[in-house]
């Protein structure tokens, strides 16, 4: 973990770089939509003080008088009334129209800034470390990358907005109430933090059983999603009743779950309408005396009314959004986990050494982060350049892990006396620059993946443009070309994210002819032969002795014949070298190499 990150305002405000400026604009729009909308009823306030009612000249600023002299004078202005209308109507045009760039330009801040999240979010987590993709579940990740970005978009876009409009208008109207009746004032204003309060509190009640229903509605689709992929199994074992009854089971307690919270909501809505309610009451029977009474004129009268009903929905609104507000830091808070991961890095004087050297273990021990105990201890080999060399070893004997190690994509710790080191050459591996590293170890990894896309984009996925032949020459050393070009589309064929139109053995072909494309200097099969049969292994391994001819080939398998012709084998047992020798050596030898030879042979 660094802390680049250190607070939630600073991550939030790195991603907002690049929209901040369409926020402000919007904001703006947002301040001048307010202030069109609420002058209106001061317009009708006027318009009834000076021209119906006539009251003294006193309760009405000069300004007033100024542009009533420049639209041509008071008796004219009443003569011609319909002008107020006009006036009130540009009022009303110029309310849509800054309206309408507002959200405009809130939609656009909006969406550079979640793209600047993703772009940024995915351009991290791929630079991350495969320790931590492994210790990190996917669906997690996949889950703070939408739903968590969601969140914190509406919280910029939507809550913290709407909180400075909402505030805006609330002081806009307040200064012109006030400016007609402090007392008044008083009697609207003391409803405003019960109200917010009142669907705070509520709102934070409730966002419990929404959290509720998102979970039931995750397990819901989670289920569907299961029997849907899952569909063979279900078939295969006739799970159809109970699959449809678990299902049922599931739909049943969601739907319960909305029907109660929809009960809920009602009545919050109804007390609220009735709290709001109240509030215009008293604000009508008093302003209503208040008039009768000279307080105030007819015209302020209707200005207050009406100021006062364009307050009701944003209190309201109010009290939602400070409470959803607090959804939002822990959203913040799980992206900052991921934004203050560290990233794979080199050292500055990182080296690139040639790679067509021996490869040397000495005294390797490690254990996963996660781990306690040793998955490999003390491991001490040399593979000769350009030789072939075979690691035999049962499952979960620590095969993967030594070539996952020479790639670095988990990192030895630092201390050598603790955990030994690999050396290629004369250089410690940690000294070497891991894109070249990576560049230079071909590594065709025990489970393959194939991205959306064609077989050839697939094999030729290291390189920069697809030269087809190359395609084709790979493909046929790793005994594939032939069932390609039975393909309808041959080359051209789709594969999918999870390679559905691919059996197992042809994904292996393909991550082989991937691996091959590269032709890197030392390359690794990791149980990459195990999904075909023994005499396509056999073709295939023949193909490739000619092609990886001064290459170091790495063979790692459970089956003798796979190895059998390397150079040198290494035989793991549970983490530790049993036995190192040549094929001969090791029979000769009689220990587990023998007993495995022995056991697999009668097999064959
Ligand atoms: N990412 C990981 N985190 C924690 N433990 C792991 C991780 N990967 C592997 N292990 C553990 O390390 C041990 C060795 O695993 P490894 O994958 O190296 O075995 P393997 O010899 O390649 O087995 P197989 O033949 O089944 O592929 C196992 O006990 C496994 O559970
Ligand atoms: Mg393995």
């Amino acid at each position: 973990m660094n802390n680049k990150y250190k607070t939630k305002s600073q991550m939030v405000l790195y991603f907002l770089k690049g929209s901040v400026i369409f926020f402000v604009i919007s904001m703006i729009c947002s301040v001048l939509v307010t202030f069109f909308e609420l002058v209106s009823p001061k317009l009708v306030q006027y318009t009834v003080d000076y021209f119906l009612v006539d009251v003294a000249d006193s309760s009405v600023p000069s300004y007033i008088d100024y542009v009533v002299d420049m639209l041509g004078g008071r008796d004219y202005l009443r003569a011609h009334l319909y002008l107020m209308a006009v006036v009130v109507a540009v009022c009303a045009v110029a309310t849509a129209f800054f309206r309408y760039l507002f959200k405009l330009f809130n939609s656009i801040a909006a969406e550079k800034f979640t793209r600047r999240m993703r772009d940024t979010l995915f351009e991290h987590i791929i630079r991350l470390p495969f320790a931590w993709h492994s210790e990190n579940h996917t669906g997690d990740i996949i889950q703070r990358c939408t739903s968590d970005v969601d969140t914190i978009k509406n919280f910029v876009s939507e809550q913290m907005i709407n909180l400075f409009r909402i505030s805006v208008r609330i002081a806009v109207a307040m200064y012109f109430m006030i400016g007609i009746s402090k007392y008044l004032t008083i009697f609207s204003a003391v409803f405003i933090p019960i109200i917010v309060l009142y669907s705070c509190l509520f709102h934070r009640r409730i966002s419990k059983g929404f959290e509720k229903a998102d979970s039931e509605e995750g397990r819901l689709s989670a289920t569907a999603q299961e029997n849907l992929t899952g569909v063979r199994v279900v078939r295969a074992f006739g799970r159809e009743a109970y699959e449809k009854e678990r299902f049922e089971t599931q739909n049943y307690h969601y739907t319960n779950l909305w029907i109660d919270l929809i009960r809920t909501l009602s009545a919050f809505w109804a007390s609220n309408d009735l709290i709001s309610g109240l509030q215009v009451m008293l604000v009508t029977i008093i302003g209503a005396v208040l008039c009768v009474q000279n307080g105030i004129t007819v015209g302020e009268y209707i200005a207050f009314v009406s100021l006062n009903a364009m307050l009701t929905w944003p209190v309201r609104a109010l009290g939602r959004i400070i409470s959803e507000m607090s959804k939002a830091g822990v959203s913040i808070d799980r992206l900052r986990y991921i934004m203050n991961s560290e990233e794979e890095k080199d050292n500055v004087d990182a080296l690139e050494p040639p790679m067509n050297r021996d490869i040397v273990f000495e005294n390797v021990s490690y254990k996963y982060g996660n781990g306690t105990e040793d998955v490999l201890s003390d491991v001490s080999f040399r593979i000769k350049a350009g030789t072939t060399f075979g690691v035999l070893g049962g499952t979960g004997s620590g095969k993967s892990t030594l070539m996952y190690l020479m790639d670095k994509l988990y990192d030895l710790p630092e201390s050598v006396e603790d955990s030994g080191r690999i050396m290629i050459g004369d250089v410690d591996i940690k000294d070497i620059k891991r894109s070249y590293l990576r560049r230079n170890i071909g590594l065709v990894l025990q489970e393959p993946f194939l991205f959306s896309g064609t077989l050839s984009e697939n094999i030729a996925i290291t390189q920069s443009d697809v030269n087809l032949k190359e395609v084709r020459d790979a493909a046929k050393i790793a005994d594939l070309d032939e069932a390609i070009r039975n393909f309808n589309k041959g080359y051209e064929t789709y594969v999918g994210e999870r390679g559905v139109t691919l059996s197992g053995g042809q994904k292996q072909r393909t991550a082989i002819a991937q691996m091959l494309m590269g032709k890197p200097p030392v390359m690794i099969f990791d149980d990459s032969l195990s999904a075909v049969d023994t005499r396509t292994d056999a073709r295939i391994r023949k193909a490739l002795s000619e092609t990886t001819l001064g290459s170091t080939v790495i063979l790692i398998s459970h089956r003798i014949t796979t190895l059998m012709h390397a150079d040198t084998i290494l035989v793991l047992d549970k983490g530790r070298v049993a036995e190192i020798g040549s094929h001969e050596e090791l029979v000769a030898n009689n220990g587990i190499y023998k007993r495995i030879y022995d056991i697999q042979k009668q097999g064959i």
